[in-house]
């Protein structure tokens, strides 16, 4: 594809899971933002910050559009990544509203450990749900009474989704419960997962979706009641007296700032609106190129007997070890034919190692800025190796 023409020949990048390459819209969008208007957003009234404002207004509308959500129920805060977002949410929640809180096997690290943390500071029960080989949880199995729920809809490992995502949120909600969405996966590649979907909270990472290192949390907005407001400072109020202060977040039209201390990362945020834009346009033949370059890669390492597929489908994010060779060696050996993938567990040390006894994986992370000479490159290669 013409947007990601920098990427020489014979370079490989599957790495797309972690970090996807940015097309150059986005590079543009946020060289232009430092070249053009490089000023303070929602505080500024010159000429500079009225454009800077307008674009991150624009931004925020965009991730809602590309969701499919309505701004009369969901605000959009921007923060780092989505670990930031789950650990703001999370160390934010007030307790008593809450009997439990509840995460999957499959999970990464971020939502993973921050549900360990969540039950240690509050001393309630945390819970960790089966997830089955297509993704999805056996409702009937657990209690969701006044439960926190927080799970992937897409998996890191081999893209696996919670199909059942609509019917867990339902069910959650008649609990009295609430569902923080790690979409961290689902945002670039998956996104219909999430739409028409109404859970509690959306934690993504722009980083994985084309667009700038960034974070985003999608709200509804009355998760605001069942939360403290702990982490504060600029931004955030409308007046401040000696010893009490009043948040902008209390009037809707300023509500994302509930996340949003401090100065937040203008060009990024910008950059993320250009990103939206350019997949939203993206055609079907882009997509048809895509699914053709994951899916030639997942046969042609299913039709090895010594390769050990983690998925049970194709899909852009491939995981698996070869008998007999070591994933890191491997990782090693495709690094100097510049191939550039993903070696050990991905911040799923728990399912991976301890539930399932895996050795370390190698992962083929693809995207769209991946050519079909980048596939049989990879086989040549493999083939050699393996
Ligand atoms: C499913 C999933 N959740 C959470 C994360 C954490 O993302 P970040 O490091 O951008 O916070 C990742 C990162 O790979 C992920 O794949």
């Amino acid at each position: 594809m013409n947007d990601f023409d920098y990427l020489a020949e014979g370079e490989v990048y599957l790495d797309a899971a972690c970090q996807s390459l940015r097309p150059r819209p986005v590079i543009e969008a946020i060289n232009d933002y430092y070249e053009k208007h490089n000023s303070c957003g929602e505080r500024v009234k010159y000429k500079w910050g009225v454009i800077t404002d307008e674009k991150v207004e624009e931004t925020r509308n965009l991730v809602l559009k590309y969701l499919g959500l309505k701004s009369k129920h969901y605000t959009v805060s921007f923060t780092l990544n989505t670990t930031y977002g789950i650990n703001l949410i999370l160390s934010q929640l007030k307790a008593e509203c809450f009997n439990k809180i509840m995460t999957s096997e499959i999970e990464h690290n971020s939502p993973f450990l921050a549900s360990i943390a969540f039950a240690e500071r509050t001393g309630l029960p945390r819970e960790v749900m089966k997830r089955k080989l297509d993704g999805s949880i056996e409702l009937g199995k657990y209690d969701f009474k006044k439960a926190i729920v927080v799970v992937n809809c897409a998996s890191n490992i081999d893209g696996r989704k919670l199909l059942n995502i609509k019917e867990l949120i339902k069910k959650v909600h008649e609990d009295n419960g609430i569902v923080v969405i790690d979409a961290a996966q689902a945002m670039a590649h998956s996104v219909d997962i999430l739409r028409g979907i109404e859970p509690d909270a959306i934690c993504f990472s722009a980083h994985k979706l084309y667009a700038p290192s960034l974070g985003g949390i999608v709200w509804r907005d009355d998760l605001m009641t069942k939360m403290n407001c702990l982490f504060v400072g600029g931004g955030m109020v409308d007046d401040v007296e000696a010893d009490s202060y009043t948040l902008s977040a209390d009037n809707k039209e300023h509500r994302y700032t509930r996340f949003e201390s401090g100065l937040q990362a203008w060009g990024e945020i910008i950059g993320l609106g250009a990103a939206l834009k350019w997949l939203m346009k993206l055609s079907k033949t882009d997509w048809n190129n895509l699914q053709d370059n994951y899916t030639e890669l997942y046969n042609f390492l299913k039709s090895s007997n010594r390769v050990h597929l983690l998925n049970e489908a194709p899909n852009p994010t491939i995981s698996f070890y070869v008998d007999g060779l070591d994933s890191h060696l491997l990782g090693n050996a495709l690094s100097r034919e510049n191939i550039m993938a993903r070696t050990g567990y991905f911040c799923v040390h728990y399912y991976l190692d301890h539930c399932l006894g895996l050795p370390p994986l190698v992962r083929f992370s693809l995207g769209l800025h991946n050519r079909p000479s980048d596939i049989e490159k990879v086989k040549t290669v493999m083939k050699n190796i393996i």
